[in-house]
């Protein structure tokens, strides 16, 4: 069972990952709670470059290659192993952010980045991915108050400094995408408190969790 958050920036996913990880975990499921960019070893100096100011020349064909190179190397060492050992995996972030922020973003063709995702994930797909939707304004103020509390600015902000309509054009990808992948697609209400939005998921999935402790049962 593959499960992934996706949203803009400041939409909360980080959170509402680790409280479904947790909500699994009490329920009995062993599961993993991992993200892009950052799920490998690999992956960590990855995000590292790909998120820091210092690297704000970086080319965007430069800056595909190494969410790609970070998505292969996530499938191949976590996401994978962990399936077939019958975890569930809940990734923050996946395939769907190259589509929203290097496809809608950047301009990059979608089809052609479709056929990339398909080849760094070799065939694995989420069975679910929740699409945590919120205009960008609030989703924006949430991040940077979020990173100037932790200091983050400087080593994790290339995204967060890119301009509103960047933003505006990932939400409205997103929702597109999502229109044209729905039979995996879960668009819930970003803009309340955590505990409802908390109550959205797990209340709209609960046909897909009553068939994942099935199986197990
Ligand atoms: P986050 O994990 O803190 O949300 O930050 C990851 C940033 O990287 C976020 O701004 C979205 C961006 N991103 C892409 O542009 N393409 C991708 O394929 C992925 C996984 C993330």
């Amino acid at each position: 069972m593959f499960i992934t958050f996706e949203g803009i920036e400041g939409c909360g996913k980080s959170t509402q990952a680790g409280l479904l990880i947790k909500f699994l975990r009490e329920r009995g499921k062993e599961a993993v709670l991992t993200r892009e960019p950052g799920g490998s070893r690999l992956g960590l100096d990855l995000r590292r470059i790909l998120l820091s100011m210092e690297n704000q020349d970086l080319s965007e064909e430069a800056e595909l290659f190494l969410y790609l190179a970070d998505r292969a190397q996530h499938v191949h060492s976590l996401i994978i192993p962990s399936l077939m050992a019958g975890k569930v995996v809940i990734s923050d972030r996946f395939t769907d952010s190259t589509i929203a922020y290097q496809g809608y973003g950047r301009g990059i063709d979608t089809g052609f980045l479709d056929q990339l995702n398909n080849m760094a994930v070799k065939g694995i797909l989420p069975d679910l991915t929740i699409l945590l939707d919120l205009p960008a304004e609030i989703g924006l103020k949430r991040a940077q108050s979020r990173n100037t509390q932790k200091n983050l600015t400087v080593s994790e902000g290339r995204f967060e400094s890119e301009s509103l309509e960047f933003h505006q054009k990932i939400r409205q990808g997103y929702l597109d995408w999502a229109a044209r992948n729905k039979y995996r697609f879960l668009i819930v209400d970003a803009t309340g408190n955590i505990d409802t939005i908390f109550r959205s998921i797990t209340g709209r999935m609960e046909d897909f969790l009553a068939k994942s402790f099935e199986k197990k049962h």
